[in-house]
């Protein structure tokens, strides 16, 4: 039992513990055309404004991304399917060329990886810095989709989506089932 006023903030770990139960889309934004190119995983994807079409995402102090995102810059946005788990962690990787064993292509002048779930081209507007994370958001130019199945990350693994039976979540229906 927690009484009044007996509230702490979290530690660090059960901070990432509670995000981490929170299911996220997996995102890998790109930048830069040729040798240039260079793209992240980024899990904090979202709609930010529908008028006008503006989506908004976190990228850490010292990313390498981040140093390429000023305002005004194109950006491809990757939402990554179901069988691109390994593309996420490969974009999550230090040192490697993440693109080197990526199906992907170049349009717009922006690497884009091939096969994701959508697709969309944006160019930054804003820079909040925030904690140790800025908040970037990006006005978007163009967007597609694909008749695919997401990628969800969830309690630091990949999964895709599944439909409940009927409805009834698990504990609901092993309620059900049980004899009286
Ligand atoms: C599923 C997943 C989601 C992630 N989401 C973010 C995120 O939203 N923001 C961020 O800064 N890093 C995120 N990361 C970590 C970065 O991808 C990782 O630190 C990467 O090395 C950054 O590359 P960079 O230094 O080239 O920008 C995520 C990693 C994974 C696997």
């Amino acid at each position: 039992m927690v009484i009044a006023g007996e509230y702490k903030a979290p530690s660090a770990e059960t901070f990432k513990t509670i995000f981490a139960h929170m299911p996220t889309s997996v995102a890998v934004i790109t930048v830069g055309s040729g040798e240039d190119r260079h793209g992240a995983t980024v899990g904090s994807l979202n709609a930010l404004s529908l008028d006008p079409p503006l989506l908004m995402f976190a990228m850490k102090q010292g990313s390498g991304l981040l140093d390429r995102l000023t305002a005004g810059t194109t950006i491809g946005i990757n939402l990554l399917a179901d069988r691109q788990g390994t593309i996420a962690r490969r974009f999550a990787t230090p040192g490697i060329d993440r693109f080197e064993d990526t199906h992907w292509c170049e349009e717009h002048a922006l690497p884009r990886i091939d096969d994701t779930l959508a697709w969309m081209k944006g160019r930054v507007s804003d820079r909040l810095p925030l904690g140790d994370h800025l908040l970037l958001t990006a006005a978007i130019e163009h967007g597609e989709t694909e008749d695919r199945v997401p990628l969800l990350y969830w309690k630091r693994a990949f999964y895709r989506p599944g439909p409940l039976e009927s409805g009834a979540t698990q504990s609901e229906r092993e309620r059900s089932s049980a004899p009286r």
